[in-house]
């Protein structure tokens, strides 16, 4: 069996996030290659030797070039904030290894192109965390509308909330800076995008909104010493999809009592699902002739499930959807994989969030073509 060499940058929320995927990928699925937790990097060289010690990684590194160049490193995890996926994605497509990267892909249109068209030159496996797309109800709810159970396919209506940033007392950080991150609209909305692409597919053009409710933050948390902002704290546009379903999505850090609120109706001819990822087990269906919604429970039947748990109900959490994006990614480097988003797939997100931006600014529709 093939060994892979794993090296993971980043020891945050998503750098723990993939280290346990990694850990728990190897515990569940007879994967066909044998993975090794081969290097650990972080900026922070303490943590990154603790965490490389707590985590099973064979090696820590300060300097995340040196995890790239390491020769016992073949996939390399991308997990800091979202400027830095740039250089270390280019370093390692340079370097022929294959990346995973959280998302979103990058901070501007121009790095996401630069990197998808790398990693097609290069021919290397590229995976970006679109995670919500790994759960067993959304395969579920894709195999439903692909098989035209809900008739043709008119309205995608979308929300991902949370309230993480809501108290204006919440302290600037990366994610505040548009060079560093991009607001509410790449922290949270890019993931709503790239379910809307995934479900219902491309999105021709968009018209939107988006404002930043609090302009000033304090520097660090308690600090009288406020910086000011310009990232969206919110967002909403209307789409119209190329199969001619029309949409709306709408995206806030701000939405009081909302902690991950991904969530979507999509409705066609003969019927409608509804999605939230505060419910991740629970998909709500009704279909033309029922008298409301049916909920249906997560359970062995879905093969992501049954991974996991022989018993219908016992519910599967983020971690298990982390796990399951390193399953499909596993299996893309061994030529079996072809449902995860890779680069190309990914800067179709950054490109519709991009017309987003544009017509929110240039208060028009937009054809995503045009940027
Ligand atoms: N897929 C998801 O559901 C999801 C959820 C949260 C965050 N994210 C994404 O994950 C990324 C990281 O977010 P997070 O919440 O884990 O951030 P975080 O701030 O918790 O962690 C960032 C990590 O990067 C490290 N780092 C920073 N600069 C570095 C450098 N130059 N070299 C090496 N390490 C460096 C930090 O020390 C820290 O360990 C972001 O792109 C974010 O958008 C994805």
């Amino acid at each position: 069996m093939r060994e892979l060499g794993i090296g993971l940058i980043g020891t945050g929320f998503m750098g723990r996030a993939h280290a346990l995927a990694f850990n728990n990928a190897r515990a569940v699925f007879e994967l066909p290659v044998h993975l090794k937790l081969a290097a650990l990097a972080d900026a922070d060289t303490e943590r990154a030797q603790r965490c490389a010690k707590d985590w099973g990684f064979a090696q820590a590194h300060s300097d995340w070039q040196a995890l790239i160049n390491d020769p016992n490193v073949d996939v390399v995890a991308i997990t800091t904030p979202n400027h830095l996926h740039y250089p270390m994605a280019m370093a390692a497509i340079a370097a022929g290894k294959a990346v995973y990267c959280e998302k979103p892909l990058a901070v501007s249109l121009e790095q996401a192109d630069a990197m998808r068209r790398a990693a097609s030159t290069a021919g290397v496996v590229t995976r970006v965390g679109y995670n919500y797309q790994h759960n067993p109800m959304i395969t579920l709810a894709r195999q439903m509308i692909a098989s035209g159970e809900l008739g043709e396919i008119i309205s995608f209506q979308g929300e991902f909330s949370e309230d993480f940033m809501a108290d204006p007392a919440s302290p600037w950080s990366w994610r505040c800076e548009v060079e560093h991150a991009g607001g509410a609209l790449a922290d949270l909305g890019s993931h709503l995008l790239s379910m809307a692409r995934y479900l219902v597919g491309d999105v021709v053009s968009v018209c939107a909104d988006t404002q930043t409710v609090h302009a000033r933050r304090p520097v660090v948390k308690g600090s009288a010493q406020l910086k000011p902002i310009a990232v969206d704290d919110q967002v909403h546009a209307l789409l119209r999809f190329a199969n001619g379903a029309r949409g709306t999505v709408s995206s806030s850090w701000l939405k009081q009592g909302y902690k991950n609120h991904l969530s979507f109706e999509i409705s066609g001819t003969r019927g409608t699902l509804a999605f939230d990822q505060e419910r991740l087990n629970e998909l709500q269906v009704c279909r033309v002739g029922q008298d409301g919604f049916q909920r249906l429970l997560a359970g062995p039947a879905l093969p992501g499930y049954a991974a996991f748990s022989p018993a219908a109900g016992h519910q599967l959490g983020y971690n298990e959807l982390k796990t399951l994006e390193v399953q499909e990614l596993i299996l893309a480097l061994a030529g079996q994989g072809a449902d995860g988003t890779d680069f190309e797939a990914a800067w179709e997100v950054e490109r519709l969030a991009t017309a987003i931006r544009v017509a929110a600014k240039e208060e028009r529709w937009v054809h995503v073509e045009e940027v």
